[in-house]
């Protein structure tokens, strides 16, 4: 693993954007896994000012999750996050971009067939992931198995408590998502691990430090050989002393 500690969010942002871009740079045709939430906003508005120089016109993409039981349109859905923060900005061909489909009929069937989409695209290049405060990557929650593949998960109390902010109520917020799994997580030729703000330094030291252990998911994570941390100061307090830390990004190489 190689850890960075940026000064703060912002920085952390642009950071990760650099990967990214670095990675399309590299490889235009890559296979990007793709991460929601609020840890990589500021990277996507990062990448939209960037969009000029960096070009995702053969560019795929695969999220990590959806909720079941809403549609793409739903403010609280992770298409309409997708599309709102990145596809809509950039020169992606949104036929290339994929998220599970959360209102599937057969959600066994549809999970059997985004596994297969990633495979048939390659496989994930670049797999970019925020971490819950319990430890999650994508909806991988704590105790679950790590040879899982995409999969139907019920969400804990403390990933439905971290979603309320984006619905109207607790009852409003899914109980159930789509998750690819533990397994195609660590199938990535490389892994991005972005963690932001003092709420997040104990589980990113027990993630990255801590034992291996479904009960924190992304402590599988320390197997992978290719994962880079970034992680803002705050974020930080309980991961690493400064000492053979890259604190510097210009190491950063593809
Ligand atoms: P957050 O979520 O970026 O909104 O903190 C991270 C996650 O749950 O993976």
């Amino acid at each position: 693993m190689q850890i960075f500690v940026t000064q703060d969010y912002g920085e952390l942002s642009l950071r990760a954007a650099e990967v990214v871009a670095a990675q399309v740079r590299a490889k235009p045709a890559s296979v990007l896994g793709l991460a929601t939430g609020a840890t990589p906003l500021g990277m996507y508005q990062e990448l939209r000012r960037a969009n000029n120089d960096v070009s995702y016109a053969q560019v795929t993409t695969f999220n990590l999750d959806e909720f079941v039981g809403l549609s793409a349109g739903h403010p609280g859905s992770y298409h309409h996050y997708m599309h709102l923060n990145f596809v809509r900005h950039v020169d992606i061909d949104p036929n290339n971009v994929h998220l599970p489909n959360g209102l599937a009929s057969d959600l066994a069937l549809e999970c059997e067939m985004y596994e297969q989409s990633i495979s048939q695209a390659g496989g994930i290049d670049l797999q970019v992931l925020g971490i819950g405060r319990n430890g999650h990557i994508g909806f991988n929650e704590p105790h679950g198995k790590f040879e899982a593949g995409t999969h139907v998960v019920k969400l804990d109390e403390a990933s439905i408590d971290a979603n309320l902010r984006f619905f109207a109520s607790r009852a409003e917020v899914p109980q159930y998502a789509i998750t690819i799994g533990i397994r195609t997580i660590m199938l990535a030729q490389r892994i991005l691990l972005l963690a932001s703000g003092a709420d997040k330094a104990h589980i990113i030291a027990q993630a990255v430090r801590g034992p291996i252990t479904p009960s924190v998911p992304a402590s599988v994570l320390q197997l992978h050989r290719n994962v880079v941390v970034i992680v803002d100061r705050a974020a930080n307090q309980q991961l690493t002393n400064s000492e053979g830390v890259q604190q510097c990004f210009t190491a950063y190489e593809l």
